[in-house]
């Protein structure tokens, strides 16, 4: 397993579908006021809000992308949308995409085809009951990927029964041995009371956090 250190850990703000552009511009605005540690702090935004986070402190990414390169699908957005925009990340295969959108991780490997043919990291989330399927379809390019282990029932919204953290760790090896991603993060729950647990693990590359980026004086914490 590769070692990182606390300085390099990626803290990745999961906003889903809140905000509009103008409170985007006021998280921003409190956000660089706030006492940030040493993390390289990522947004993934909502597509419309990308341009109002422009010149930040922090990286941006998204929360989804096209399947397909630029044209005719209509409501899809194709990293040719996005040029210009500094998206260095995408979230891809959330549970929230599985879910509600009927993403498979067949689908979710071409997407990560599509990310990485225009230089966006994907951070390909999975559940326990995905690991093997995922790293079947992603084959090697898991490994120009950062891989994001969301246990669903530690997600706040589907209930947030975090696990112990031993348990944790055993998921997050059989990552490590099905995968060789660029490293693994951990989502569900995330919170300035326990995140310290996670990034000060030399296994855990960073976390993936939903409720607790919304307030950027508690996502500046973690
Ligand atoms: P949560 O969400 O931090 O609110 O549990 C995490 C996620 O859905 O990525």
């Amino acid at each position: 397993m590769t070692n990182i250190s606390h300085a390099q850990k990626l803290v990745v703000a999961n906003w889903k579908s809140n905000f509009s552009w103008n409170e985007a511009q006021n998280w921003a605005q409190q956000f660089r006021g706030e006492n940030q540690h040493q993390h390289t702090y990522v947004v993934c935004a909502p597509f419309p809000l990308l341009g109002a986070l422009q010149n930040e402190s922090f990286t941006l990414g998204v929360q989804d992308l096209s399947p397909f390169e630029a044209g005719a699908y209509t409501g899809a957005v194709s990293p040719t949308n996005l040029q210009g925009l500094g998206i260095k990340f995408a979230i891809l295969g959330h549970s929230e995409r599985r879910k509600y959108f009927q993403e498979t991780s067949e689908l979710v490997a071409k997407k990560v085809e599509i990310a990485l043919a225009h230089d966006i990291t994907p951070i390909v989330c999975v559940d326990r009951d995905q690991f093997s399927e995922q790293a079947n379809t992603l084959g090697k390019a898991s490994q120009q990927c950062f891989i994001a282990y969301e246990p669903i029932h530690a997600i706040s919204t589907f209930g947030g029964q975090e696990d112990p953290l031993e348990v944790t760790l055993e998921a997050i090896e059989e990552i490590h041995s099905l995968f060789q991603p660029l490293g693994v993060l951990y989502g569900g729950s995330v919170s300035p009371e326990n995140s310290l647990a996670y990034l000060q693990n030399e296994h855990i590359a960073g976390v993936l956090v939903g409720g607790s980026s919304l307030k950027p004086e508690v996502f500046a914490q973690l």
